[in-house]
C-alpha cells in the first residue's frame, strides 16, 4: 500500500490527513478551562495524558479505562478512517476538556493563547526521540516510508519529518512558558522520579490528592502497566493505521536507547548539529539518567 506524502502547512510538514483538516484545526475555539497537552511526537504524550486523566479522576483506574486514550484526550489534529476527528470529539466533550497536540507554537490556533488555557508541555531528549520516531514512522502508516535508520536520521536533523524540527519545537514552547500558564516537564525527569513529577502535575492542576492515590497513579502509569493496558497502548487502532507487529507503540519506555542505534560518526554529526541549533538557549537535556 502506498504511503501518503507529508503536506506543508506554514512550512511545517504534516501528515496528509491532518493537513487536509487544517481549516478545522486553525479555527478551533479553545475555552479557558481547557487543558492543553503539548509535545513533540514520541516525547511521552500518552504517558502524561494518562497521568492527567487519573489525577482528574482521583486515581479511579476504572474511569481511566472507560475509553482508549485517544478518545479521553482527543488529538486536535486527529483524523483516522472510522474515528471522528479530534475537533469533532472535542466539540461534544463536557468540560474540563483535555486536548493533545504536537503542533509547534507558531501553528497553534490563536484561541489557546487568548483564552489563557493551562498547558503541560513534555520534552524528551532529541536522540531518544529520533529512535522512537523512527520505529513509530514504520508502524504508523500515515507517515511516509522512513527509509533506513541513516536516511531517517538525516531527515530528522533537517526537520523534514512530520511536525518539523525537534529543535524549533522544544525551544518555541520553552520560550512561551512564562507568558502562559504552562508546566514544562521532561521525560527523563519522569523516568527518574515519577512520584515527584506526578506531584508537580497535581499541584499545577490544583487537584491535591493523598499519598495513597498518588501511589496508585504512579503504579498505573508505569511503562509495564501502560504497555499491557488496551486503553493506553493504542492496540485498539486498526492495523491498517498502526501495525504493532512492525513495532509496538509501547516500545521500550527507557532513556538512553539511542546508544543502540547511533554510530559514533552519526553521534558526532548529531552533536555538532545540536550545538549549532541549540546555541544561546538555556534549555538543557539529559541523554542518560
Ligand atoms: P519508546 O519508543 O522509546 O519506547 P508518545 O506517547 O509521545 O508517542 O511517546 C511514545 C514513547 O513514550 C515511546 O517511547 C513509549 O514507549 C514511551 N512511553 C509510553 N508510556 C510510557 C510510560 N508509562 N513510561 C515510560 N515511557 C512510556
Amino acid at each position: 500500500v502506498q504511503r501518503p506524502p507529508l503536506l506543508s502547512i506554514g512550512g511545517v510538514p504534516l501528515v496528509k490527513y491532518f493537513a487536509e483538516n487544517w481549516g478545522e484545526v486553525e479555527n478551533f475555539q479553545a475555552r479557558p478551562d481547557d487543558l492543553l497537552i503539548s509535545t513533540y511526537p514520541k516525547s511521552g504524550t500518552t504517558w502524561i495524558s494518562e497521568v492527567v486523566d487519573l489525577i482528574f479522576h482521583q486515581g479511579d483506574v476504572e474511569k481511566a479505562r472507560r475509553n482508549p486514550i485517544y478518545l479521553r484526550v482527543p488529538f486536535l489534529e486527529f483524523a483516522v478512517p472510522d474515528v471522528p476527528t479530534g475537533t469533532e470529539l472535542l466539540r461534544k466533550m463536557p468540560p474540563p476538556r483535555f486536548i493533545k497536540t504536537h503542533l509547534p507554537v507558531q501553528l497553534m490556533p490563536e484561541s489557546f493563547w487568548t483564552q489563557g488555557c493551562k498547558m503541560i508541555y513534555v520534552a524528551r531528549n532529541a536522540k531518544d526521540v529520533a529512535v522512537s520516531y523512527y520505529f513509530f514512522y514504520q508502524m504508523a502508516k500515515v507517515h511516509p516510508d522512513p527509509g533506513t535508520w541513516d536516511e531517517f536520521l538525516e531527515k530528522y536533523i533537517a526537520g523534514d519529518i512530520s511536525y518539523g524540527p525537534w529543535f524549533d519545537h522544544v525551544k518555541g514552547w520553552w520560550d512561551k512558558r512564562h507568558e502562559q500558564r504552562m508546566l514544562y516537564l521532561f521525560y527523563e525527569d519522569m523516568k527518574e522520579d515519577p512520584r515527584r513529577e506526578v506531584r508537580k502535575v497535581m499541584e499545577f492542576l490544583e487537584r491535591p490528592l493523598d499519598e495513597q492515590v498518588l501511589e496508585k497513579i504512579v503504579h498505573h502509569t508505569s511503562f509495564k502497566e501502560m504497555s499491557q493496558n488496551q486503553m493506553a497502548n493504542y492496540k485498539t487502532i486498526p492495523t491498517a493505521v498502526m501495525d504493532h507487529d512492525i513495532s509496538p507503540f509501547m516500545r521500550k519506555g527507557i532513556t538512553g536507547d539511542w546508544k543502540n542505534y547511533f554510530t559514533v560518526a552519526q553521534n558526532e554529526h548529531f552533536d555538532a548539529e545540536y550545538e549549532r541549533q541549540m546555541k544561546g538557549t538555556d534549555l538543557c537535556f539529559r541523554t542518560e539518567i
